[in-house]
């Protein structure tokens, strides 16, 4: 049975609970085309999954307006919702199109505080199958350092599941 844990805490089995978490997005994305329903479905997830996820979402690349992310769909407290490339930690992963995590937000220069609570973050950035950046996924927690590389490699491995097969 799954370790109990509560969004003070951070679990102690989080590599098993990914592996999890992602056979269940597979199974429930599985014939669904539309890239909304498959990321208010991810952000749902992970946050049901996590309780020290206090923000869980997606800021898609804007087509109409080039260097900016929009606000998608998540779970959480209102955020900003638009941030240009370059700005925040989403700006930075979209930007260097890579994961950018962060043990401290105080500490991260640039850090858009869309809430007060935070401590620590992760950005990943999101692909289409031809390799083009779409997203960003931006992970909160209330916890310091909540995020390692067992939290980089299993989201980038749910995000390309979802949005780059
Ligand atoms: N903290 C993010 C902004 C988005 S919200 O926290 C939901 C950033 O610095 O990019």
């Amino acid at each position: 049975m799954a370790e109990a844990f509560n969004s003070t805490e951070l679990p102690r089995d989080k590599a098993a609970r990914y592996a999890a978490l992602a056979q269940e997005i597979a199974s429930v994305l599985d014939g669904e085309p539309d890239r909304t329903a498959r990321m208010a479905v991810v952000a749902g997830m992970l946050a049901q999954t996590f309780p020290h996820f206090f923000w869980t979402g997606f800021y898609r690349v804007d087509p109409t307006r080039p260097g900016e992310l929009v606000l998608g769909p998540y779970q959480g407290t209102l955020g900003c919702l638009r941030i240009p490339f370059g700005k925040g930690v989403c700006g930075a992963a979209a930007e260097r199109r890579e994961t950018v995590v962060v043990e401290d937000v105080h500490a991260f220069p640039g850090h858009i505080a869309c809430d007060s609570r935070s401590a620590s973050e992760i950005v990943c950035p999101v692909f289409d199958a031809a390799g083009g950046l779409i997203a960003v996924l931006d992970v909160d927690a209330e916890i310091p350092a909540a995020f390692d590389a067992i939290d980089a490699d299993a989201l980038n491995h749910i995000l390309t599941q979802a949005f780059s097969a």
